[in-house]
C-alpha cells in the first residue's frame, strides 16, 4: 500500500528542506505545491501566469486549479509507491479533494508531521534564503550555506531569492497560514495523524524526529 506523508507547517519553517531530505531516506517523491508552481512560472505557461499574480501578494492560488495540479502530479508512475507532500493541501477544500484523491488510489494521509516555529525564527529563515535556479534546491546564507557562495551544491546552478520572500509579503503569507491553513491542524489531529515536531531545532535534529515518527 502506498505511504502518503503531509508536511504541514508555516512558511520558511523547514517543509521544503526536511522533504528534500526524507525523500532521499524513504525512496517516496517530494511533490511540493510551491515548487509546481515556480516551475510553471519559469515556463510561462498560462497556469504560471495565473499563479504568479496570487504568489506575488502572498495570497494563495485558488483550489480548483492547485488541486487539479497535484491530482496530475499524484496520478504519476513515479507516485505509485506514495509521496511526501509539501505545501498541500493548505485548505479544509484541499484537504477533502486530497482524501478523495487518494482514496482513487486506494492510499490515505498516513502521517501529517505539524513543524513549528514562532513567527521572528521564520522570518529569519526565509530572509537568509537562496533557492537554486534549477532543481529549487534551498540554502540559508547562515543555517545551511553552499559550498561556493551563489551556486548549488548539488547542479552548480544560479542561487537566487525568491520574489515572494520580500517582508512585505512574507508578513501576508503568515497571516494567510494563519487565517486558511492552521484549521487542518485540529483536522489532522482529530483523525489522530497529527504528530508535532519542533521546527526552532537544527535541520538534522529537526530530520530525526520525523524519521523517528515515520518509523512508529
Ligand atoms: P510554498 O513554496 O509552498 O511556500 P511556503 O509554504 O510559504 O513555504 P516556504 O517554501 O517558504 O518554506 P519551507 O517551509 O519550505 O521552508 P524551507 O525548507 O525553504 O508556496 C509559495 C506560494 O505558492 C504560496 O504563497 C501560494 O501563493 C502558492 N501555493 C503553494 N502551495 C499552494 C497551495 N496548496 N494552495 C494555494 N496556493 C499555494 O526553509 C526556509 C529557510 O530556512 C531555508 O533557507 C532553509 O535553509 C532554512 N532552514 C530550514 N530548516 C531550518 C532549520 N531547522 N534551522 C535553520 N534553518 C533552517
Amino acid at each position: 500500500m502506498a505511504t502518503y506523508i503531509v508536511l504541514l507547517g508555516p512558511p520558511g519553517v523547514g517543509k521544503g528542506t526536511q522533504a528534500n531530505i526524507l525523500s532521499k531516506k524513504t525512496g517516496l517523491v517530494h511533490v511540493s505545491s510551491g515548487d509546481l508552481f515556480r516551475e510553471n512560472l519559469k515556463n510561462e505557461t498560462d497556469l504560471g501566469k495565473l499563479a504568479r499574480s496570487f504568489m506575488d501578494k502572498g495570497e494563495l492560488v485558488p483550489d480548483d486549479v492547485t488541486i487539479a495540479m497535484i491530482k496530475d502530479r499524484l496520478s504519476r508512475p513515479d507516485c505509485k509507491a506514495g509521496a511526501i507532500l509539501d505545501g498541500f493541501p493548505r485548505t479544509p477544500v484541499q484537504a477533502e479533494a486530497l482524501q478523495k484523491m487518494l482514496a482513487n488510489f486506494k492510499g490515505d494521509v498516513n502521517l501529517v508531521p505539524f513543524i513549528s516555529a514562532a513567527p521572528s525564527i521564520l522570518i529569519e529563515r526565509v530572509s537568509g534564503r537562496w533557492t537554486c535556479r534549477a532543481k529549487g534546491h534551498i540554502y540559508h546564507q547562515k543555517f545551511n550555506p553552499p559550498v561556493v557562495a551563489g551556486r548549488c551544491d548539488v547542479d552548480g546552478s544560479e542561487l537566487y531569492q525568491r520574489d515572494d520572500d520580500k517582508a512585505e509579503t512574507v508578513a501576508r503569507r503568515i497571516n494567510v497560514y494563519l487565517e486558511q491553513t492552521m484549521p487542518l491542524v485540529a483536522h489532522y489531529r482529530s483523525q489522530n495523524k497529527l504528530v508535532e515536531v519542533d521546527g526552532t531545532q537544527p535541520i538534522e535534529q529537526v530530520t530525526n524526529a520525523l524519521l523517528a515518527e515515520i518509523k512508529k
